[in-house]
């Protein structure tokens, strides 16, 4: 039905607005009586075999909504109603900041792709916190951090301490993003010293807390095998909790657009089917070099559950989608937690 019916008429229009509209909408639907119990019904599928332990957190289902979607942590309750196992809120910054010019958000409906320029439209850490405090659903969330468009990279350190303070209390884990195509110099900070100094100073401000909340990064699927290499000692050198892999890449290869039509979207990261190959690439590097040191959260063109085994068959631990929720819709969690179910069942 969502393919079929909704899907065409929602991509008549503009893609940010329909995002607005669908949210709003979601949020609507959930608040009417009888209606959050219906879509758990409809939508959330638990089994034991789906739990998954992970940086010590207990994930009730390892399909979780990638950082973007919901940026500030407006939907949380819903999204556990659509049943995702988590929810990754954000990118954050510590200041409200409005991204960059409209339009931002394209659709390559050939290639089943986005390409996004968003540059970290958000309400700032402190809005994000008290939607979270307010939260009802007992998911596990996760906290994406960056830093303000006007900060220099100098002084980011400063910005993403200032979202850990602020969201230290309401989110489980924290992802640090420094991998956004589209926040001019910030993808700079994956150099080895930079992300060194950074993920250090957040470590150590970490375990000054009662309780360390688990830290990943996120990181491009643009890195070579060298920067790869150096994010593998980063990780076991800072003992942050692991790496998320991918966000959006700026490679325009292979695609079914026409380049025109590409070239005419102009700069942005590009999600969905074809960055299906280069992230399980990056993760498959990873696990297999590091062999296994740290947990990795495996996100890029997951649209089925064949795209969803193939990950974790990478090593991935946890998957994420964005792009694959747009166009398959919001049974897409529930259809890939049948899938793991029956992968895992020993057959007769
Ligand atoms: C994103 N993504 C993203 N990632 C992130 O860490 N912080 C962010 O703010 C955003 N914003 C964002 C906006 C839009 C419109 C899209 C499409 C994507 C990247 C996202 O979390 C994910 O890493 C990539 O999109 C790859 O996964 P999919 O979309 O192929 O499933």
């Amino acid at each position: 039905m969502y393919k079929r019916l909704l899907l065409p008429l929602l991509f008549q229009f503009d893609p940010e607005q329909v995002h607005h509209f669908v949210c709003d909408a979601l949020r609507f639907f959930y608040r009417l009586p009888l209606m959050p119990g219906l879509m758990r019904k409809l939508f959330v599928y638990e089994h034991p075999s789906l739990v998954q332990e992970v940086a010590g957190l207990r994930f009730r289902n390892p399909v979780g909504l990638a950082a973007g979607f919901d940026k500030n942590a407006e939907l949380v309750d819903e999204m556990a109603a659509l049943g995702f196992g988590y929810v990754e809120i954000g990118t954050v910054t510590p200041r409200p900041q409005p991204g960059n010019d409209r339009p931002r958000l394209f659709r390559l409906k050939a290639d089943g792709a986005l390409i996004n320029r968003m540059g970290f439209n958000n309400k700032g850490a402190a809005v994000a916190a008290a939607k979270l405090k307010a939260r009802k659903s007992d998911i596990l969330v996760g906290g994406n951090i960056g830093k303000n468009k006007v900060t220099p990279n100098e002084q980011a350190l400063d910005d993403y301490i200032a979202c850990f303070h602020e969201l230290y209390e309401v989110v489980d884990y924290f992802v640090v993003n420094v991998s956004s195509p589209n926040t001019p110099g910030l993808r700079d900070l994956q150099e080895k010293e930079p992300l060194m100094h950074l993920l250090r100073e957040l470590q150590s401000l970490n375990l000054t807390k009662p309780k360390a909340k688990p830290i990943f990064l996120k990181i491009a699927p643009d890195l070579n095998l060298s920067q790869l290499d150096d994010i593998i000692d980063i990780v076991k050198e800072t003992k942050i909790a692991g790496v998320i892999a991918t966000n959006t890449t700026i490679v325009r290869k292979g695609l079914e657009t026409p380049t025109e039509a590409v070239e005419k979207i102009g700069a942005g990261g590009l999600s969905g089917q074809p960055l299906k190959y280069r992230s399980s690439e990056v993760i498959r590097y990873l696990c297999t070099k590091s062999e296994n040191a740290f947990p990795v959260i495996g996100v890029g063109g997951i649209a089925s559950p064949a795209d969803a085994l193939e990950k974790i068959g990478a090593g991935a631990a946890l998957i994420q989608v964005y792009t694959g929720f747009i166009y398959e819709g919001p049974g897409l969690a529930r259809r890939i937690c049948k899938a793991l179910v029956s992968a895992a069942e020993p057959r007769a």
